[in-house]
């Protein structure tokens, strides 16, 4: 179906300004997957045609078709799917105009289109993340996954397109993100205390997820730990009402879901809640943003003692705790939990491969919407 059958008010109306219909014939060679696509979602066109102020993040044809290794492959996922191909193309659409010299080295999480509850739950559209890197703006979505603006600054009557790689992937769940990460121990603690569908339904969240290596610290404490203590302890690890990004972090206080405060302190281009250090930043969720920390979070231990180098030991909140393999009380039968080095590693490159394991093709592009299908 061609894109411009469905498109006759815009072109109408499309006069002195190019249209988006028009931009896109433009640069057919480059857009067409991403033109039939929208072909076959009527309702998107129609919004982003009357649309104004709204930056496109276009696929070009060798992203979709990395995606999706084939064009056809594309086709039938359309056919099959098109309400999760209708919040993909949402998620692609940031609200407001940001052309390429609107982002900067600091990473600005911006609102996308993506508003729907089935697929998000951040107040004011799920938020991409751009940044630039040397000469190029990077886009980073759901599992650490990078999309190179290749063609920037596109421009049309409703705004600004900007060619990228690499299809956005949709930020899933905490649950699923923890097991995507690798971060085992997190994961195994989080079904045992049965807060699985507690975390991952609540709105605008920041987590702080300890690593397998931060639970292997106090690995001697956990077989100790009845279910409540478990439950106080991860419940002080997740924020609700804030989505807090790390450039937006401050030195502050915020309340948990515990009922205590965490202590932010931000030094020397780290970020630390109570003692412990953020070591992956900013992994996007489908109700807000995972911060990996290098230790666990004591509700009954909020003291603050900030160690800024990376080579520094993690302070640990637990006296009396000693380094063991990391398993918990109560439901923790099969699930032994890892103390493996997981993601342990400072650094976000690191860290991005671990996250996206098993995430290729048709996994990588409807991780989400898998999951949402699986469960109902
Ligand atoms: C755009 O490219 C596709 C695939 O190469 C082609 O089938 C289609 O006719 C082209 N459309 C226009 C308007 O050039
Ligand atoms: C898609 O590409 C991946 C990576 O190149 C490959 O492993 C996989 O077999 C391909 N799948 C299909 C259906 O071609
Ligand atoms: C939200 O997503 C669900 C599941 O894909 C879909 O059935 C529903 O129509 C969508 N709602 C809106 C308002 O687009
Ligand atoms: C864009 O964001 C503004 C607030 O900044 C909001 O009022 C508006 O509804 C949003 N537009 C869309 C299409 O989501
Ligand atoms: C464009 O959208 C952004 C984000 O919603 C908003 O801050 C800005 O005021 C809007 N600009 C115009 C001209 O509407
Ligand atoms: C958003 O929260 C509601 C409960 O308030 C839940 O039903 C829905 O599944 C959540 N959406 C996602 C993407 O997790
Ligand atoms: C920046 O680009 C360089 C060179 O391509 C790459 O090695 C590095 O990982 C990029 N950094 C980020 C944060 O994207
Ligand atoms: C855990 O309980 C065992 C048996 O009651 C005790 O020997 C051990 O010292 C406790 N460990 C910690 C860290 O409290
Ligand atoms: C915190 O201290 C209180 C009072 O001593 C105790 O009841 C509770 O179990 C402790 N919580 C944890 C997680 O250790
Ligand atoms: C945040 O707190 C740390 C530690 O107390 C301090 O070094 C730093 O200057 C503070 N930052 C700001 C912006 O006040
Ligand atoms: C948490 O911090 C807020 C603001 O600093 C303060 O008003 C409140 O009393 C603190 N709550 C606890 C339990 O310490």
């Amino acid at each position: 179906m061609q894109f411009k059958n469905l498109l006759p008010v815009a072109l109408a109306a499309a006069a002195s300004a190019q249209s988006i219909t028009d931009a896109l014939a433009a640069n057919n060679a480059t857009l067409s997957t991403l033109t039939t696509l929208l072909g076959s979602q009527p309702a998107i066109v129609a919004a982003l045609s009357s649309a104004s102020n709204i930056t496109i993040l276009a696929p070009s044809n060798a992203a979709f078709a990395k995606a999706m290794n084939s064009t056809a492959g594309m086709a039938a996922a359309a056919a099959a799917m098109p309400d999760v191909i209708a919040a993909l193309l949402q998620y692609h659409v940031i609200n407001g105009t940001y052309p390429a010299s609107a982002f900067t080295r600091t990473p600005a999480f911006v609102p996308t289109l993506l508003q729907n509850s089935s697929y998000t739950n951040v107040t004011g559209g799920q938020r991409v993340e751009g940044y630039v890197n040397g000469s190029s703006v990077v886009i980073v979505s759901g599992a650490l996954a990078k999309s190179m603006v290749v063609t920037p600054d596109v421009k049309f009557n409703g705004g600004v397109i900007h060619v990228i790689d690499t299809v956005l992937n949709f930020p899933i769940s905490d649950s699923k993100t923890a097991v995507a990460a690798g971060l085992t121990s997190l994961a195994s603690a989080l079904t045992s205390a049965k807060l699985v569908d507690t975390v991952d339904n609540l709105k605008d969240v920041t987590i702080f997820a300890p690593s397998n290596n931060a639970f292997g610290a106090i690995g001697s404490a956990l077989p100790n730990l009845t279910t409540s203590q478990l439950t106080s302890i991860l419940t002080y690890h997740v924020v609700q009402g804030t989505v807090g990004y790390s450039s937006l972090l401050r030195n502050t206080t915020l309340k948990t879901v515990n009922g205590g405060n965490v202590s932010i302190t931000v030094e020397g281009g780290n970020v630390f809640v109570n003692s412990a250090r953020v070591i992956i930043p900013d992994v996007l969720v489908s109700n807000g943003v995972v911060h990996v920390i290098d230790n666990v979070l004591n509700p009954n231990n909020t003291a603050v003692s900030v160690v800024p180098t990376a080579t520094a030991p993690a302070t640990v909140a637990y006296s009396g705790a000693s380094s063991a393999s990391a398993t918990f009380s109560g439901a923790m039968t099969t699930q032994a939990a890892s103390s493996g080095s997981g993601m342990a590693s400072a650094s976000r490159a690191a860290a991005a491969p671990a996250i996206a394991t098993g995430a290729i093709g048709m996994g990588a592009l409807f991780g989400g919407a898998a999951v949402l299908m699986a469960n109902s």
